[in-house]
């Protein structure tokens, strides 16, 4: 194809200027979402990267979401949904974390997934870090192995990822 997966990241990211609060430059990837072509390429390139090392996808609520359905139909595995407080019915673990505009608290059903199995966290944007840390912390407490970190964008001047090290972390587009 003549436009790179990272060419289409950028061509379809909106830049919103103190969003949700001053001195915040928003990316709102919804538009790289809505494009067929471009939504295709960001979730083949994901779960290429991750050459089907894993055996279900965790996606974070809410834009994650929209990214694991997606990549775990490609790899032919499930999902697992970690939801913010609250949304989950059955026996959860419980995460308080910070994020660059704000804070929030995560949770996972304990026993949706097998001990063991090797899971693929996915989001849309890694920022501070704060929600895959977080997310780490709680996939680690349900006995579960994180074979990586799948974003579509990275803000590298924020050092979100120095809060999962070891971990494999696979950004196709940074900025
Ligand atoms: C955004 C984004 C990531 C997180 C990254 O989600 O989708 O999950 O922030 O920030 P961090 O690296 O500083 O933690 P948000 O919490 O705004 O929720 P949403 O997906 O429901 O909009
Ligand atoms: N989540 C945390 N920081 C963000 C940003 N700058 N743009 C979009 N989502 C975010």
């Amino acid at each position: 194809p003549s436009e790179s997966v990272e060419q289409m990241i950028d061509r379809l990211c909106a830049k919103i200027p103190d969003y949700p609060e001053p001195g915040v430059l928003f990316r709102d990837l919804t538009p790289l979402f809505a494009d067929g072509p471009g939504f295709k390429r960001t979730v083949e390139a994901l779960a290429d990267a991750f050459d089907g090392q894993f055996d279900c996808v965790a996606g974070v609520e809410a834009r994650g979401f929209i990214l694991a359905g997606a990549i775990a139909n490609v790899a032919g595995c499930g999902v697992l949904p970690v939801r913010k407080e609250g949304k989950l019915p059955r026996e959860t673990f419980k995460q308080s974390y910070q994020l660059e505009y704000g804070s929030a608290t995560l949770e996972v059903h304990t026993d949706d997934l097998p001990r063991g199995s090797r899971v693929l966290v996915v989001d849309d944007l890694l920022a501070t870090g704060g929600t895959l840390e977080a997310t780490g912390h709680l996939l680690h407490r349900a006995g579960l192995h994180i074979a990586g970190f799948g974003l579509v964008m990275e803000l590298t001047d924020l050092r979100g990822r120095a809060k999962l090290g070891g971990h494999r972390v696979r950004a196709l587009y940074r900025v």
